[in-house]
């Protein structure tokens, strides 16, 4: 019984400003897990035009995100690290995949309903078809696993549902084909084509939240710069951001069950923990009873330990255009060769005559 091989994939939008959300939900799982995996890291440039972007700020944004993955530690020697459409195959299989999801499915996700607003009429087909092109990006690798912030799990369950009703569709075809892979689905044992991924949402930090609210999502399009920790930012802004974080007047509590209901006391917890990489409950043993004005400082310390090295590196990267063309350009090649590999599977599958 042959079984799908382990990869890890995931994505990152270049739309300006990554952030600590960015950093703690997303890339800092994307270093740690490639001890132990073969990873693919894809700066996802169409995602991106889902919404207008100007072209020569969509390129330096491009080559930011690349800057970033490499400044955290993504070896992309041992890996694969390049910008998505440079391997036309993702576009291919996004469209395939449009003609096998409903309407029905793509009209329940929350994230084209927050984007697109009242005007719903006036949003693009691609904002609408975006979770399409995730699970294709994905799916062109054949991906296993995907580590990525709370705020991705509905899409992720969508690139489930897709693979499911591909490899249902077409059963009959894979089997003649002999292209099926089996996988436990549940209690019972499943043939298909495409795996069904599994998301990687876990730690202290899957949603960081603003710093001026702590209802509201940590975010790249924030209004306020103080909402957020950008991963450009240097060792004082970093100190003033969060001198400046909304708090409440208590001090911290002795026992983590009293930070519910106390948003942006959980939130700044949250962010120590996962920086320092430590659990909760174990910040509320240290912390708990300090006033914010002991705490602040703290974080303030770790906080800048941890990223200013990293805004540092990426500073220097992105002084070298050069080099992270040459990275990109060579993980898309490597990624293209994989990618073409199951467009054939699948245009076989589907009877394309080539
Ligand atoms: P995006 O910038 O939307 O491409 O997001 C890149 C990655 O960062 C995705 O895995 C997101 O889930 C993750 N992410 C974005 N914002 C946050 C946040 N506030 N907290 C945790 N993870 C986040
Ligand atoms: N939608 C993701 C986000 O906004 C980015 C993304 C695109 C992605 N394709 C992906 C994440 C594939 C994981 C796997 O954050």
């Amino acid at each position: 019984m042959s079984q799908f091989t382990p990869l890890v994939f995931s994505g990152v939008q270049p739309t300006g400003n990554l952030h600590l959300g960015n950093y703690l939900g997303a890339i800092r799982k994307f270093v740690a897990l490639q001890a132990t995996n073969n990873c693919i890291y894809c700066v996802v440039d169409l995602h991106a035009i889902t919404v207008p972007q100007d072209p020569k700020e969509l390129s330096r944004s491009i080559r930011e995100v690349t800057a970033a993955f490499l400044a955290s530690g993504i070896d992309p020697k041992k890996h694969i690290v390049f910008n998505q459409s440079r391997v036309p195959q993702h576009a291919e299989l996004a469209w395939i995949f449009n003609c096998i999801a409903r309407m029905g499915w793509l009209s329940r996700m929350t994230q084209f309903k927050e984007k697109a607003g009242k005007d719903r009429e006036n949003a693009s087909v691609g904002l609408f078809a975006y979770p399409t092109l995730m699970a294709a990006d994905i799916l062109v690798y054949r991906g296993t696993h995907v580590p990525v912030g709370d705020d991705q799990k509905q899409h992720l369950e969508l690139a489930r549902d897709i693979a499911q009703k591909f490899n249902n569709d077409f059963s009959d075809r894979i089997a003649e084909l002999g292209l099926g892979v089996e996988m436990a689905v549940g209690d019972t044992t499943v043939n298909g084509y495409f795996p069904l991924t599994e998301p990687i949402i876990e730690g202290s930090a899957t949603r960081v939240m603003s710093l001026r609210d702590g209802l509201k999502k940590m975010s790249k399009s924030d209004p306020s710069d103080l909402s957020r920790i950008n991963l450009t930012d240097d060792a004082d802004t970093i100190a003033k951001k969060i001198r400046k974080a909304k708090t409440d007047i208590e001090p911290l509590p002795s026992e983590e069950e009293g930070l519910e209901a106390r948003p942006e006391a959980d939130n700044l917890v949250g962010i120590y923990a996962a920086l320092a990489d430590i659990s909760r409950a174990q910040v509320i043993r240290d912390f708990g009873g300090q006033q914010f004005s002991q705490f602040k400082p703290a974080l303030a310390d770790l906080a800048v330990a941890k990223l200013a090295p990293i805004a540092d590196e990426m500073r220097r990267l992105v002084g070298d255009p050069a080099h992270i063309d040459a990275v990109l350009k060579d993980g898309g090649e490597r990624a293209g060769a994989i990618a073409e590999k199951t467009m054939g599977d699948v245009r076989d599958i589907l009877g394309m005559l080539r």
